[in-house]
């Protein structure tokens, strides 16, 4: 049953023309409601990549023009120029991590220049993100924050006419759910991009679909009205391009020289409209005039564009009308044309551009830049929590770090999918190095505020970082001494057992109290696969517990002499209860590992077998291994590559047939150390009495023949008895969950080409499978492709290596060398839960949250003695005052200046998650944190570049997104999915 709306008008619009003088929308060329004529809408854009072919700057300033000759800051100047020239030229401008570099390097003369263009409406801004981002490979968190710092930077810049009314998500390669969902709720009247399946647009061309209504959320009814362009590209009709580095002939209109072309070009034209009027349900057409890196010389487009209108005007014998639009001013037209449009639900992944080109390789292209991007995030989202209160406690608020913009930078859609030539990634990745080198320097003077006992106490130790996963830490290596901060940016507090890299077989550890408590010394997990140098031969367990919004600092005092702390160790081991234990099967040859909940079983080949849950018994088979596909080569026109997965045949080869199994015991955890090859590790861990098994990946560098190499794409594969019936489930940017099914597409006639890569979606953080009893979930570090290509089984591809271009641009191999040139090492983990099917949601959700907000840990020399120390340093910060409920997440704290931060709450369950947990809760923010109190609230739409002010509007238009009051009052309603964000006036308490 196919149910079409009407696209209505927006009232919101109407509304805030009021207010402001004449912005784009206001100023919205004349259009004919005569049905026998074509309105054409000619859309002046560029589509500016923050890095790909060169770094973000390079492209700015326009240098390394051996690669591409292109500035960005050209087009602003000439843009600029060239619409001084016409008031009726328009253009339209998106990507604001560029408009933010031309600001920094133009002067106020030139700044009011272009305040004048957007004041006066021929500048639309559209998107308004810092980056146009991936919609795969970016967590919700992340998408949040570019746009917002984007969004906010324009209304701070340009006031009310700077703030887009159009998402534009032109070139990312398939678009999700979530996506559009956060579109509605930043207040977008519509949706536009050009890329989406192959199939899906040829039945879209066919039933004059490629305009609909997106359902984008079965919790908040969320809907956005969304365009696919005609053409399969965000270009101008063929023949009419007429960027300086186009081949088409411009219009040449003068007989009294040769070459006269104006008629051909006007019948061309009028072609190619009547062509896209059979694809629409309406007399309006969109024209993209405009591509990558265009407008860098304004004159050659406008001198032509201006022939083109006054030509086909003239001559198009009344049956066309061009002009200068936007796409606001074309969404408009479009809702006073009275059209009715289809719905959709599902989401645009995968994409393919042809039967063989399925763009599911960049879900896991470049992994250990994903994580890197991942983790800079979190860290972010740490330091501007804890700055919060720290600020009120009189620290300075930094907005705008270099973290915020790297961090945003990297959600580019050539940047987290992996798919920006080798250079420009190290360019990425120094950024991140610089946002880490500046908000450790925040994170000192934070932690130094929030700890100090009097204003005279004596400096706090630098805090440093440690490369935890390689066992390597500077602090450790040269002080015995040192204290362990770890930091919880989670509203529900953590218990962890941590890992320290350690240099002396023995140290005690000191709570934040000064009390010794168990602590536990194992050997090293020292794979070959990684350089050895500086890795600590020991590893240091504890347990934590940190407080929420929080931090806590434990001590760990080195002991030189082992052999009588090892006597005492050993006693405060004996103490202890263990619950974890192993044993082997001298018959069977088979192993079985226990922490007092799960037990798990190995074959006699060290592989995985079985999972049994204690409590209730039950025991199923659980195998994980490790496999590779052979990617296609250059022998066939589509390799497999940055962007394409393309294996050679659809069977994967295991690593292989057996690993070697170590398992090294304590107290607190038991690890099990397999060895798979030279190149594959890991450890899987199962810390006492919880009941999540951590799956720790080590894989690299993958193999490269001497001749002839064969790409290899490495998959860790999860297989169960689990009666899965063609169905998996992937979440969407971390948040909704997408039911897939396996050779199926929901909207189109799915043909099985390529039946690995056609079953791959983007698993950002969750994937799961399930039947009536069962569900098994996996959550990932950072964003995989993967899939369930068999009942029972799930399979995440954790690293991939390649090398042959792929042919889509980039034009290079991934064949990434890492730090020893032989090829990139990719460590990472997966969280596994079986659960019984009922019980599973809530724990999935917590868990995904959980892995996102691992706790961060610094080090520091420890110069004092534990007491000393405690008198000078508090060893304990919470910013929160009261236990929050399961289902709340505190998205958003951010201080924005003195006194004001901006909150996002976040209820992280669907409806269908948990009949109780699920429903609509109140909540009051007065009381909920330490430090401050709140002395104003507002609440602001998502980007929280502007107020909500009114609640009256029906919310029967899909184009217009629901608007709660602001009332000031401090009790906010939590439904399902939401995300509400204030702005709160605070003054400090101590
Ligand atoms: C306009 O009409 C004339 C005369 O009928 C015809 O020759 C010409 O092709 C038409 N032009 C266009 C663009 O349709
Ligand atoms: C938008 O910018 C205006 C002008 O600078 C400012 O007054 C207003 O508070 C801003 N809106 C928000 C929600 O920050």
């Amino acid at each position: 049953m196919r149910s079409s709306v009407l696209v209505a008008a927006s009232l919101l619009h109407l509304l805030v023309l009021a207010a402001a003088d004449k912005c784009s929308w206001q100023n919205c060329p004349a259009y004919t409601q005569n049905e026998d004529v074509l309105n054409v809408h000619l859309i002046c854009h560029t589509h500016d990549d923050l890095g790909w072919i060169k770094t973000v700057d390079q492209y700015y300033w326009g240098s390394k023009r051996e690669l591409l000759t292109v500035g960005v800051q050209y087009i602003y100047n000439t843009v600029i120029d060239e619409l001084e020239k016409d008031p009726s030229r328009r253009f339209s401008l998106a990507e604001t991590g560029f408009l933010w570099r031309w600001m920094l390097t133009h002067d106020e003369r030139q700044h009011e220049r272009l305040k004048k263009l957007i004041q006066n409406g021929q500048i639309e801004m559209i998107g308004g993100g810092w980056v146009q981002n991936d919609e795969a490979a970016s967590h919700y968190i992340e998408i949040i924050d570019q746009m917002s710092w984007g969004l906010q930077y324009l209304n701070r810049t340009f006031g009310e006419c700077g703030r887009p009314k159009v998402g534009w998500q032109i070139d990312p390669f398939g678009h999700s759910k979530e996506y559009a969902n956060l579109c509605s709720k930043f207040g977008f009247n519509a949706l536009f991009f050009a890329r989406m399946h192959y199939l899906e647009k040829a039945k879209r061309i066919q039933e004059r679909n490629l305009e609909f209504v997106w359902d984008s959320s079965d919790d908040l009814k969320t809907a956005i009205l969304t365009g696919a362009f005609f053409q399969d590209n965000y270009g101008p009709p063929p023949g009419f391009c007429f960027d300086r580095f186009c081949g088409d002939d411009p219009i040449m209109d003068n007989e009294e020289l040769e070459g006269y072309n104006v008629d051909q070009k006007v019948q061309m034209f009028v072609e190619h409209i009547k062509k896209q009027r059979s694809a629409q349900r309406h007399n309006h057409i969109m024209l993209l005039m405009g591509s990558d890196f265009q407008y860098s010389d304004a004159n050659t487009w406008y001198t032509n564009l201006d022939k083109l209108i006054k030509y086909v005007n003239e001559k198009a014998n009344g049956t066309v009308k061009v002009f200068y639009s936007t796409p606001s001013c074309y969404v408009d037209a479009l809702t006073g044309s009275g059209v009715h449009v289809e719905k959709k639900s599902d989401d645009f992944f995968p994409y393919a551009s042809s039967n063989h080109s399925y763009w599911t390789g960049y879900f896991t292209s470049r992994p250990t830049f994903k994580r890197f991007i991942r983790e800079s995030n979190a860290f972010m989202q740490l330091l501007k929590k804890l700055d919060s209160f720290a600020f009120v406690n009189g620290g300075t608020p930094k907005w705008f770090s270099k973290l915020d913009r790297s961090t945003a930078l990297t959600q580019h859609h050539d940047s987290v999918t992996g798919t920006a030539k080798q250079a420009v990634t190290d360019d990425y990745a120094k950024q991140l190095y610089r946002g880490w080198e500046q908000g450790t320097a925040t994170l000192n003077g934070m932690v130094n505020q929030l700890t100090k006992k009097t204003e005279s106490s004596s400096s706090l130790p630098v805090q440093k970082f440690c490369l935890l996963n390689e066992t390597n830490c500077d602090i450790s290596q040269k002080s015995p001494n040192f204290t362990v901060t770890v930091y919880n940016s989670y509203i529900q507090a953590v218990v962890r057992i941590v890992r320290v890299p350690l240099h002396f077989q023995a140290a005690k550890v000191f709570d934040p109290k000064g009390v010794e408590i168990h602590s536990e010394v194992v050997k090293s997990f020292l794979t070959s696969q990684l350089p050895s140098e500086g890795r600590a031969p020991f590893e240091l367990q504890f347990s934590v517990t940190v407080p929420p919004l929080g931090f806590v600092t434990y001590f760990v005092v080195g002991q030189q002499s082992g052999v009588e702390d090892a006597q005492r160790l050993e006693k405060l081991r004996r103490q202890k209860n263990a619950t974890t234990r192993w044993r082997r099967n001298l018959k069977t040859n088979e192993t079985t590992v226990s922490n007092g909940v799960v037990e798990l079983t190995f074959d006699a080949n060290g592989l995985l077998k079985a999972f049994t849950d204690l409590a209730s018994k039950t025991t199923k088979p659980l195998r994980q291994e490790f496999l590779f596909y052979k990617g296609m080569g250059n022998d066939h026109i589509q390799p497999t590559g940055a962007y394409i997965f393309r294996p050679n045949g659809s069977k994967p080869f295991p690593v292989a047939p057996s690993a070697s199994l170590k398992i090294v015991k304590t107290n607190l955890l038991v690890e099990m150390r397999q060895v798979f090859s030279p190149w594959v590790s890991q450890v899987i861990r199962l810390v006492a009495n919880k009941k999540v098994v951590e799956f720790q990946w080590t894989v690299g560098p993958i193999p490269k023949e001497k001749v002839n190499p064969v790409a290899k794409e490495v998959i860790s594969r999860f297989t169960t008895d689990i009666a899965s019936d063609g169905y998996f489930y992937t979440d969407s940017n971390g948040r909704q969950m997408m039911e897939r099914r396996r050779n199926s597409a929901p909207a189109y006639t799915y043909e099985n080409t390529e039946p690995v890569a056609a079953n791959y979606f983007p698993i950002t953080s969750t994937v799961y499978i399930k039947d009536a009893q069962s569900q098994l979930t996996v959550c990932t570090d950072r964003s995989q492709g993967g899939s369930s290509l068999q009942d029972g089984q799930i399979e995440l591809m954790v690293h991939r290596r390649a090398f042959h271009d792929d042919h889509w641009g980039v034009e290079e191999p991934l064949d990434e060398p890492g730090r020893t040139g032989k090829g990139l090492v990719a460590t990472g983990s997966h969280f596994l839960m079986l659960e019984a099917a009922g019980d599973a949601k809530l724990k999935q959700r917590v868990l995904a949250q959980e892995v996102f907000h691992e706790p961060f840990l610094t080090f520091a020399e420890l110069r004092t003695p534990v007491e000393d120390y405690l008198k000078q340093r508090k060893t304990e910060f919470s910013g929160l005052l009261t236990p929050l409920p399961p289902q709340l997440n505190v998205l958003t704290l951010e201080l924005v200046k003195k006194g004001v931060l901006i909150l996002r709450l976040e209820h992280i369950l669907q409806n269908i998650d948990d009949k109780v947990l699920s429903a609509p809760f109140n909540i009051d923010l007065k009381g909920m944190f330490a430090g401050f109190e709140i002395v104003n609230v507002e609440e602001l739409t998502l980007g929280a570049n502007e107020r909500i002010v009114s609640s009256d509007f029906s919310t029967q238009s899909p184009l217009r997104f629901s608007r709660l009051s602001s009332t000031g009052k401090t009790n906010v309603k939590m439904g399902p999915m939401d995300i509400k964000t204030f702005r709160l006036e605070v003054r400090p308490v101590q």
